[in-house]
């Protein structure tokens, strides 16, 4: 990267790929790398840095710098799903340690958590990380080798004062990682506000077009422990395919657009249906209601995400009804995709979910705004 793109501002870097063509064909978008292996010099040795295609594929370099460079982070790996990237961090970790996740997070990860980590040997706190004191009091000064963050979180949109809880984190001796998928490696800017590593469901708004499963992390160092995921991802195999690659930084050349419309689609819903009757609660952080709204203004710009939950007043059968009744929302899991997606929460987390049975998660997308007010407007009904 020459010094003048480094100085890019994230809408240049991402629309240019970092400034990506071809010195020999001139070609402006980087080919995708179909090779299980690669030719090891006479010399034996393997000067490209590339062996074999478990390890690396030179597709990912592109956007791996890419996102490096937009979390303004020291390096960045692919995985092949957010679970294989958030899991890599714990299992990075070694028996007997002590971790502290939210209460209010990705229920696919919080399961995973309780019902596999502990069994070998993890001892996983949650805690409402909403509220600094609850994870002060959860943090166990060195004992606590890892403090997991999500902000906004799924699927109420919690939002943590990242800062504040890293350096809580930091002080107790941890690591502090946060699933920064909502806030999409512009909205918010973990790295520089104290964490150590960022994870993205690349599934989400990374790749927003609803067509590639992939994860993410970003370090803010090139310490000890990247050295160690590096050498996980290597072993344990969990690469991302060089097409699903290629796919993901054709949508990240288009992240910071599509983000600014759902951010703005988002908050038309939000401000359209506060205060409605047959809506008891709309959380959303971008509202001066929700809790974590000051937090949220202070540590984010540009817009509050896409991301919102209503709480349907008549209660969960009136929930599942309006998400039966909506003809432009899609009745379908996953969120950050141009197409916005509605989904009753407490039928996919089971139990022991924080999710009301009254609410349903709304991922909005870029459509016309005013075109997805009426279409929930009418699934409301009376
Ligand atoms: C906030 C968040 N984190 C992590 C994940 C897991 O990502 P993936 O489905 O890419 O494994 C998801 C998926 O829904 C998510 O919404």
């Amino acid at each position: 990267m020459s010094e003048i793109e480094k100085r890019w501002h994230s809408a240049t870097a991402a629309a240019h790929a970092l400034g990506w063509e071809d010195d020999v064909t001139k070609s402006l978008i980087p080919p995708i790398h179909l090779t299980s292996t690669y030719i090891r010099d006479p010399d034996n040795q393997y000067r490209s840095g590339r062996s074999y295609g478990r390890p690396h594929n030179p597709t990912h370099e592109v956007p791996e710098r890419l996102l490096s460079h937009l979390e303004g982070g020291a390096g960045a790996m692919l995985f092949s799903s957010g679970m294989a990237a958030a899991t890599a961090v714990f299992l990075a970790l070694k028996p007997g340690d002590h971790v502290v996740a939210p209460k209010v997070m990705y229920w696919g990860l919080r399961h995973w958590l309780m019902n596999f980590v502990t069994e070998w040997g993890l001892q996983v706190e949650l805690a409402d990380a909403g509220d600094l004191a609850a994870i002060k009091a959860a943090l166990r000064p060195g004992k606590t080798k890892l403090l997991w963050l999500e902000s906004p979180a799924n699927p109420t949109w919690v939002v943590t004062d990242i800062a504040a809880a890293a350096e809580l984190g930091h002080k107790a001796g941890a690591r502090v990682a946060i699933d920064s998928t909502v806030a999409a490696a512009l909205l918010t800017n973990p790295i520089k506000l104290g964490c150590d590593l960022v994870m993205h469901s690349a599934t989400k708004y990374l790749n927003g077009h609803t067509d590639v499963v992939a994860g993410a992390l970003v370090t803010a160092a090139a310490d000890e422990f990247w050295a160690r995921l590096v050498a996980f991802r290597t072993s344990n195999g969990a690469l991302l395919g060089p097409v699903e690659a290629w796919l993901l930084l054709r949508g990240m050349r288009t992240l910071p657009l599509r983000l600014e419309r759902a951010c703005r689609n988002a908050q038309a819903v939000a401000e359209r249906f506060a205060g409605d009757p047959r809506v008891c609660a709309v959380l959303y952080p971008g509202l001066a209601s929700h809790p974590g709204h000051a937090i949220a203004a202070k540590q984010m710009k540009g817009g509050f995400g896409g991301m919102l939950s209503i709480r349907v007043a008549r209660g969960e059968m009136a929930a599942i009804s309006t998400a039966a009744r909506v003809k432009i929302w899609k009745r379908a899991t996953s969120l950050g995709g141009v197409e916005s997606l509605v989904e009753h929460r407490a039928s996919v987390e089971g139990a022991g979910s924080p999710a009301p049975p009254d609410l349903l998660r709304l991922s909005v997308g870029i459509e016309d705004a005013q075109d997805l007010i009426d279409d929930l407007d009418q699934a409301l009904g009376n």
